[in-house]
């Protein structure tokens, strides 16, 4: 196969070639479901911003429609950046996004409506002459000023939208209201905001239902909820969110006593995942969150393959029953790609023990596996001295490869047969002075490729997940695609992807393993692993 299709992925979302980034507008409207998403039409790199588009019926099989929203007024003609849609009473859709209209980078936020709301697929985009609706005011930093989201509406019947934007090295949600949707003011305190935290990028805020049985449209605001704050943030390129108050008299946010807001914050995956965007599915009450993942390969070979950028599976996402953070999984309609499957079930793993997962093509797969162990003996002392937020170094420390007591233990996807390459995806538990179990999750790039060109980027992500272990089980969900795995730890408490680019294991060459490197034996309860066909993504 030729260096284009190589890495390509075969059940991710992609154009044909080109760039992409950010997931923009997602929405579900008159039973279909619309992406719209950054995209440059003349490369495979950033650059000469447009929303492609493209519309679906289950979220997997997709037609690619002209781009809707491009260049062309001066109040957008050097760029159409990131924003958000709201479907207006009277099931009227409308956008809203950042508009570039210099050269000097100045950011103004823009509108456009539906040429016919009649087309089902929404092909054509009218940007009114009104436009734009909002630009930065002498207070405003206006080249850090973007990313309008979904707007809900207060009691006062004002619409209330936030972007991103900063105060020096304050990041901060700035807060609009409109009694129309043409005419916006904004508040004097914005929605948000956080010291030292540079740019707020795509922020993103919504309610999630607390007894976690039905989700809810943007505009719920009151009841058994709580509210989401999504930023995403530049430095570190990770989408952090709190749960917290939506404090509807005083307009701001607040987040939940013993949340950690900012650097050290809850992740919404600790890998290749940003600028992502949730948004309400009404026709199945549930909350669906976009991520973009980005190559971690040298940007010339971006060039040479012709494309660069995917978007992750969408994922549900709910409040977890302890109420301290999110959960999210893959939406149920993937299961539709499933093919082929096999199974392994009460399979024990001494130390150091392998056992291949055989059958199916591994370098497209879904495997879902349940490990258990009798003991939690055996987990390594959680050194005090280590902080206890770097999962990331901890993994890279120690690998999938360096012995431990209870784990490590896990799978090794896109894994060539000697072990050349391997993306390993595992677990390690410890225990702190408190006795309490510090489960590490870990997602390891660094044996991923023998390539090891400058600008490839091979990161040991981890996060630690928080979960009660005492049922001695813990379990685990890979999504491998050719170039990209995306693991979801205990139920999707704790998710991280990983984009990777074999050189050996790839194709038909590709394997995958399951292994125990811990003293403590441990079993793979089940395990199902599918093969994944490709859905249609059809040109237009
Ligand atoms: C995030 C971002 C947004 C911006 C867009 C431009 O990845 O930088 O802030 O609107 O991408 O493509």
């Amino acid at each position: 196969e030729n260096v284009k299709d190589l890495h390509r992925t075969g059940y991710h979302f992609q154009p044909t070639k080109h760039w992409i980034n950010d997931p923009n507008g997602p929405m579900y409207f008159n039973g279909v479901y619309h992406l719209f998403y950054q995209y440059n039409p003349k490369g495979a790199v950033w650059g000469n911003i447009v929303w492609a588009h493209s519309v679906s019926k289950d979220l997997i099989n997709w037609e690619r429609l002209e781009p809707a929203i491009f260049p062309s007024k001066s109040f957008d003609q050097y760029g159409c950046w990131s924003g958000s849609a709201t479907i207006l009473p009277g099931n009227k859709p409308v956008i809203l996004y950042s508009g570039i209209i210099d050269k000097n980078n100045t950011q103004v936020q823009n509108y456009a409506v539906p040429e016919n709301v009649s087309d089902p697929y929404l092909h054509k985009w009218i940007k009114p002459d009104n436009n734009p609706l909002i630009v930065a005011d002498k207070h405003v930093n206006k080249t850090a000023f973007r990313d309008p989201t979904t707007a809900w509406l207060g009691k006062d019947g004002q619409w209330r939208i936030t972007l991103g934007s900063r105060k020096n090295d304050k990041g901060v949600s700035l807060l609009y209201k409109s009694k129309n949707f043409i005419n916006w003011t904004k508040s004097k305190k914005p929605l948000h905001s956080l010291a030292g935290t540079g740019n707020w990028e795509c922020p993103d805020f919504f309610p999630v239902s607390i007894q976690g049985t039905k989700e809810l449209d943007t505009s719920v605001i009151e009841g058994d909820i709580k509210h989401v704050m999504k930023i995403s943030l530049d430095a570190t390129r990770y989408d952090y969110y709190t749960l917290g108050t939506y404090d509807t008299k005083k307009d701001k946010y607040i987040p939940d006593k013993g949340m950690v807001d900012g650097w050290n914050g809850l992740r919404y995956d600790y890998g290749n995942f940003y600028a992502s965007k949730s948004f309400f599915d009404p026709s199945k009450n549930r909350r669906i969150l976009w991520g973009w993942a980005n190559e971690s390969d040298p940007v010339h070979d971006d060039v040479k393959k012709g494309w660069a950028g995917i978007q992750l599976i969408p994922r549900t996402i709910v409040l977890d029953p302890n109420h301290k953070q999110l959960l999210q999984w893959p939406v149920e309609e993937l299961e539709t790609l499933r093919g082929k499957k096999v199974e392994l079930i009460n399979k024990k793993l001494d130390k150091g023990e392998r056992v291949e997962i055989e059958g199916i093509p591994a370098a497209q797969a879904d495997v879902e596996v349940t490990f258990s162990f009798n003991s939690l003996e055996k987990a390594e002392p959680f050194d005090p001295s280590w902080d206890s937020y770097d999962a990331q170094k901890l993994c890279s420390q120690k690998g999938s490869t360096v012995q431990g007591g209870l784990g490590p233990f896990g799978l090794l996807t896109l894994a060539s047969e000697k072990l050349e390459e391997y993306t390993p995806v595992f677990f390690r538990i410890f225990k702190d002075q408190e006795q309490k179990h510090v489960v590490l999750m870990c997602s390891d790039a660094s044996r991923s490729s023998l390539e090891d060109k400058k600008g490839m980027y091979k990161p040991s992500s981890a996060g630690f997940v928080d979960v009660d272990i005492n049922d001695k089980k813990l379990s685990l969900r890979s999504l491998i695609d050719h170039s990209v795995v995306e693991s979801f730890g205990a139920k999707g408490k704790t998710c991280i992807t990983s984009r990777v680019y074999p050189t050996i294991a790839t194709y038909d060459n590709a394997h995958l393993y399951a292994f125990n490197n811990g003293t403590e034996t441990v079993e793979i309860e089940s395990l199902n692993a599918w093969s994944m066909n490709k859905p249609q993504l059809m040109n237009h």
